[in-house]
């Protein structure tokens, strides 16, 4: 459905300044995955997604989207594709349900048929209860159900959506991810998007991709990129020498982690005071493992925890930085985050309907 080779985009911000937005980009999304971008603002998320959905032209590489090459064959692209844009797109004074229709009529549908799909869409996102109502008035959630359903109207087999899920509270998120996994096994669809909340990429994606710095540093499952990048850590604290000042480590300290070296997977054991760290393949079993062992050998134990990696930990091992600190859950609706959302999704949807030239 989607494959690119070093696929770059270039701003040209002044004579003297370029934005190397996307710096060689290969990526391959097979027909039926649905797939999560990550990475942090300005990360180059956005700008791949507007060269695939043809909104601005590659600076150089190659695009295929949904077999078709997406410089050469624009529009055809355009409409194998549907396109959920940062922040709301829909924004003026129709009501929801006509605004549907209306989109179905600028993709070529006759208006009985645009009808009978916006009513689909307002049956499958439930929508109903306010369908009459103007855009302008409805709630967040609401409108970014009705941009999903937008996205939807020519029953695209791909669907892009970047950020479907930003500035939502938690029960809203929940009611639209539901509604997006129900619509992609109704209508068999692709779907590549991009989110912030790395529980969403790591429960609902078949596959993450990690992209900084306008590459990509990472592509795999969420369950292969925790267990391969950040691994299970477990930390174990000493009773001998614990809560004392300085970090002189017990002899006991010194037992454990010989016991810790010895656990399946261990790496980088670590000791420090009377704590001491490891990476291991599973931290469920070896926190009782590590205990039992301990006892043997007469050590007592005041804490043993085993702590399971998140897609953050993979970040934080790839680039040292973590994702939370550009970009915490709850700092989505920032002026900063929104700012790009306002000035791209409006003239985005409205260049994809009326088939403008990519600049
Ligand atoms: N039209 C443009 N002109 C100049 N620079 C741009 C333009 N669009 C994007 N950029 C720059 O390209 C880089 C990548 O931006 P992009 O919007 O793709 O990031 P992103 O990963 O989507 O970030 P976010 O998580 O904030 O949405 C940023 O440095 C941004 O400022
Ligand atoms: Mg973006």
């Amino acid at each position: 459905m989607i494959r690119t080779r070093g696929l770059t985009k270039d701003f040209t911000v002044s004579r003297t300044h370029t934005v190397h937005a996307v710096r060689g980009i290969d990526l391959d999304i097979a027909a039926g995955e649905l797939v999560a971008v990550l990475g942090p603002n300005g990360a180059g998320k956005t700008t791949t997604m507007r060269m695939l959905t043809t909104l601005i032209r590659p600076t150089s590489g190659s695009a295929h989207v949904a077999g078709l090459d997406v410089t050469a064959r624009p529009a055809e692209v355009r409409r194998r594709i549907g396109y959920v844009g940062q922040g709301n797109g829909a924004g003026h004074n129709q009501r929801a349900r006509d605004e549907i229709v209306t989109q179905g009529v600028i993709y070529g549908l006759d208006r009985r048929a645009a009808r009978q799909r916006a009513d689909d869409l307002v049956d499958a996102l439930d929508l109903t209860d306010f369908a009459a109502h103007k855009v302008a008035d409805l709630s967040g959630g609401q409108r970014r159900r009705l941009d999903v359903a937008l996205g939807l109207v020519h029953a695209p087999r791909l669907l892009f959506l970047d950020e479907p899920s930003t500035g939502l509270d938690p029960h809203n998120r929940a009611n639209l991810w539901e509604h997006i996994l129900r619509l992609r096994a109704q209508y068999d669809m692709t779907i590549a998007l991009t989110t912030h909340y790395l529980d969403e990429a790591d429960t609902m994606a078949d596959r993450v991709v990690i992209v900084d710095h306008g590459r990509i540093i990472a592509d795999d499952t969420a369950s292969a990129l925790k267990r391969d990048l950040a691994g299970d850590r477990v930390e174990v604290r000493t009773a001998a020498g614990d809560g004392l000042p300085g970090s002189a480590a017990p002899p006991e300290a010194a037992q454990v982690a010989a016991l810790l070296e010895r656990l399946p997977g261990a790496r980088e054991v670590a000791v420090d005071g009377a704590r001491v760290t490891a990476r291991v393949a599973d931290s469920a079993t070896a926190v009782p493992e590590i205990v039992r062992a301990a006892a043997g050998l007469g050590v007592v134990i005041s804490t043993a925890t085993g702590i399971t990696p998140t897609l953050d930990d993979v970040f934080l091992n790839l680039t040292g930085r973590s994702l939370r600190e550009t970009h915490s859950d709850g700092a989505d609706t920032s002026p900063a985050d929104a700012a790009p959302a306002t000035t791209h999704a409006p003239t985005d949807r409205d260049a994809l309907v009326a088939g403008k030239d990519a600049r």
